[in-house]
């Protein structure tokens, strides 16, 4: 068993936009959009925050960015003083989200559905939802793969199920999404740099994390894929 999960070497390394595509695809799928000054926006497992800052800063709308790991808090309160940027950060998990009901316009989900009850998470994501409110979901998609690289992936990564495209699709219909569009070029990504400062007492088990993901992204990114989806409440 690694001491430190993917999720550790994402926070302690602060690796941003570590989901589909990167920042380039996030900003692409967000200026199809049309955000209003005086809307709410909700980035569920913001990680770092790049979405969630640059939606802020971009759009001026108020936007929350929700995090349960301690490492991501703290990058994301640093870099909120540094870059004052007026964001709100709140502590919490998806599956159960400190909300009023029907309070975000815009709710922004990247990478984030793997990693947690998922179904709990829809349910969370469309109550959260004003009526006529957008689920922005970027996530890996998995194809042909055998039931023993699936356990390996899931155990490395921490993720609690992988799913195809159509599975994905029916859990969201299930917790009451009404359309669900792909929104974007989903086409095959090459795997993503990961950019990260090598400083001296860097602890060699985190670079053993980082060295296990090379590998399996290579060993296995032919079966994996990624979608980008528009929900509507
Ligand atoms: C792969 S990272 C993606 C982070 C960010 N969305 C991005 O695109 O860079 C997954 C993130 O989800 C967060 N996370 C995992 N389980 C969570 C949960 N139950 N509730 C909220 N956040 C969670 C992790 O701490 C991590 O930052």
């Amino acid at each position: 068993m690694m001491p430190y999960s993917y999720v550790d070497l994402l926070g302690e390394f602060q690796i941003g936009s570590a989901h589909p595509g990167g920042f380039d695809r996030t900003k692409a799928v967000l200026q199809k959009e049309s955000f209003e000054k005086e809307m709410k926006v909700l980035d569920v497992g913001c990680g770092t925050g790049d979405s969630a800052f640059y939606i802020a800063k971009t759009f001026n709308c108020h936007v929350v960015g929700l995090e349960h790991h301690p490492v991501m808090i703290r990058t994301l309160e640093q870099r909120k003083k540094k870059e004052q940027t007026s964001i709100q950060i709140i502590e919490g998990t998806v599956e159960n989200l400190p909300f009023d009901s029907k309070m975000f316009d815009f709710v922004l989900c990247e990478s984030l559905l793997a990693f947690v009850d998922i179904n709990q998470a829809l349910n969370e994501c469309y109550r959260v939802l004003k009526d006529n409110g957008t689920l922005i979901i970027n996530e890996m998609i998995v194809k042909d793969m055998t039931i023993g690289d699936r356990e390996t992936f899931k155990e490395f990564y921490g993720v609690k199920e992988l799913h195809d495209e159509t599975q994905l699709v029916k859990k969201i219909e299930r917790a009451g999404f009404k359309t669900i569009k792909p929104f974007h070029n989903s086409s095959p990504l090459p795997a993503q740099p990961i950019d990260i400062q090598l400083t001296p007492n860097i602890d060699p088990e985190l670079l053993h994390v980082l060295d296990t993901h090379v590998k399996i992204q290579k060993e296995l990114g032919k079966n994996i894929e990624s979608i980008v989806l528009k929900c509507k409440k």
